[in-house]
């Protein structure tokens, strides 16, 4: 198996810097036949530090190269999460003679002769795809300074009204702006008091359509809102949805009660935003979210780096008598790095009996389907031959997927990680079917064709080696099972 790195932990397939500290991705952006992958990047050091942009680009979303840092703090302060867009038209004025890119971004600094954090909004302009960039020399473009958490700025064109439309975290809300050059911005709304978790501080908001069922003429709105760290709550920093319309100007939020809907149950994906300009031939809604977790991405055990993406995700909307709902699935794209695979049929795992295999890779997706019988709860365990594990589980009664990674490997570095996540889910035609995909240090679990995701980071000392499936008081069918070993 071909592999870029050998460290201890270090993912094969997901992105990762290759040195220091990464958090958000940023700015994706697609263009010139390449996918753009900015993130929050310290150079200096694997803690949270003075935040640059780093770079890294794809022309299958999967391998990425790392390229030189894109954007240096400057006079106005650190670079914090935002987007990049396409200026097809150079409403900007930036450019000359062909379209270029445009970052949107927070710069971050106190005020002066005090301790107090200022967060305002920049620009940036690039006509070298993103290799070098040239910061506006009105910057910043937009500031209240009432506020302290303003930031985070995600831009898209409304083609309706003709115009770009900001969302902007602020506190616990988000503001909505529009603007017809992307220097002078109008404030326009803001969503979210009454609605959702205020669990933690909103951030990273994004807002894009997407059809109901693949149905063209029934187009709804999802809008995205991670949400910090709080020690109240023991999972940590995570990300929210909502479902709605949007006029150019104002979100309407239909979810119908006021239950709050996860984007995923693992404690490990949050700050997802979704790649701007993707060719309409190609259509597709594809986000990626950083795979770590306010609560221990400091004390996470890697040496020299410090923190992966997730795999980038298509999204779509599903109606069903729950609601509407996002599913989100792998890029087909994976393909490229699928190998050699086995595949099974009809399995009977007996009561409270095991069906071991061994595993044709440690990088592996495995693909399953189990049909109710008489089982009270069935699953999967990955096993090294140290003994650590990583199990899960589906509850029949409780109708709750279960990912247990408390003895996945190591986790004495916070007293958070060692976490059993679960997802509540239905069976489908009483068939529960799960899509596995395990890296050097994650799994990511992804249930119903995605209709539940869980994202979550496993330290294992010993690559996994054996995987056992189980059946607990009662039988359990496998009508499919593959393993298919994942190349880097
Ligand atoms: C989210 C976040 C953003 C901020 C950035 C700073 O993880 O806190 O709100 O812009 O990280 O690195």
């Amino acid at each position: 198996m071909k592999q870029i790195y050998s460290e201890k932990h270090r993912p094969q397939f997901h992105f990762s810097p290759k040195e220091k500290w990464m958090n958000d991705p940023n700015g994706m952006v697609y263009f010139n036949g390449e996918y753009h992958l900015f993130y929050q990047f310290h150079p200096f050091g694997i803690t949270w530090g003075p935040m640059h942009w780093g770079h890294a680009v794809s022309k299958d979303l999967i391998h990425w190269e790392q390229l030189p840092i894109a954007l240096y703090p400057d006079e106005h302060g650190a670079i914090f999460s935002g987007s990049a867009v396409v200026d097809w038209n150079n409403t900007t004025g930036f450019f000359e003679n062909a379209p270029g890119l445009v970052a949107i971004y927070t710069s971050a600094d106190n005020y002066p002769e005090s301790d107090r954090p200022r967060q305002r909004q920049s620009l940036a302009y690039s006509s070298d795809n993103g290799r070098t960039w040239t910061k506006y020399e009105g910057n910043p473009v937009l500031s209240d300074v009432a506020i302290t958490d303003y930031r985070d700025p995600k831009v898209f064109w409304h083609q309706e009204t003709e115009k770009w439309v900001m969302v902007l975290a602020t506190g616990q809300s988000v503001t909505i702006y529009t603007s017809t050059d992307l220097k002078e911005w109008k404030f326009a709304s803001e969503f979210g008091n009454h609605a959702g978790s205020h669990d933690g501080v909103w951030e990273c908001p994004d807002l894009f359509e997407l059809p109901v069922n693949g149905d063209e003429n029934n187009q709804k709105w999802v809008m995205f809102v991670s949400i910090g760290d709080n020690h109240e709550f023991k999972e940590g920093s995570r990300t929210q949805y909502f479902i709605g319309a949007f006029d150019g100007t104002t979100f309407h939020n239909e979810n119908p009660d006021e239950k709050v809907l996860w984007l995923d149950y693992g404690r490990d994906n949050y700050a997802g935003v979704s790649w701007s300009d993707i060719p309409s031939k190609d259509g597709r809604r594809m986000y990626i979210g950083w795979m770590s977790n306010w609560r221990y991405a400091n004390q996470v055990p890697t040496e020299g780096w410090r923190s992966a993406m997730t795999l980038p995700r298509e999204l779509s909307l599903t109606a069903s008598e729950i609601g509407v709902r996002v599913i989100q699935k792998v890029v087909s794209e994976i393909n490229v790095i699928r190998n050699g695979s086995e595949s099974y049929k009809d399995l009977t795992i007996e009561s409270n009996q095991t069906k071991t295999f061994t595993m044709v890779s440690p990088l592996i997706e495995v693909n399953i389907a189990f049909e109710k019988q008489t089982s009270t709860s069935f699953g999967i365990v990955f096993q090294s031959s140290n003994d650590e594990k990583i199990g899960i589980r589906y509850d029949v009664e409780k109708e709750l997927l279960l990912v247990d990674r408390t003895k996945a490997g190591e986790n004495s570095f916070s007293e958070s990680f060692s976490t059993v996540q679960e997802a509540p889910l239905k069976m489908e035609n009483d068939r529960i079917k799960l899509q596995i995909i395990i890296d050097a240090s994650s799994i990511e679990v992804f249930a119903n064709d995605g209709k539940a995701a869980l994202t979550s980071l496993i330290f294992p000392n010993r690559p996994y080696e054996q995987m056992a499936l189980f059946s607990n008081e009662g039988s359990t069918l496998v009508s499919s099972l593959s393993l298919t070993e994942l190349n880097s």
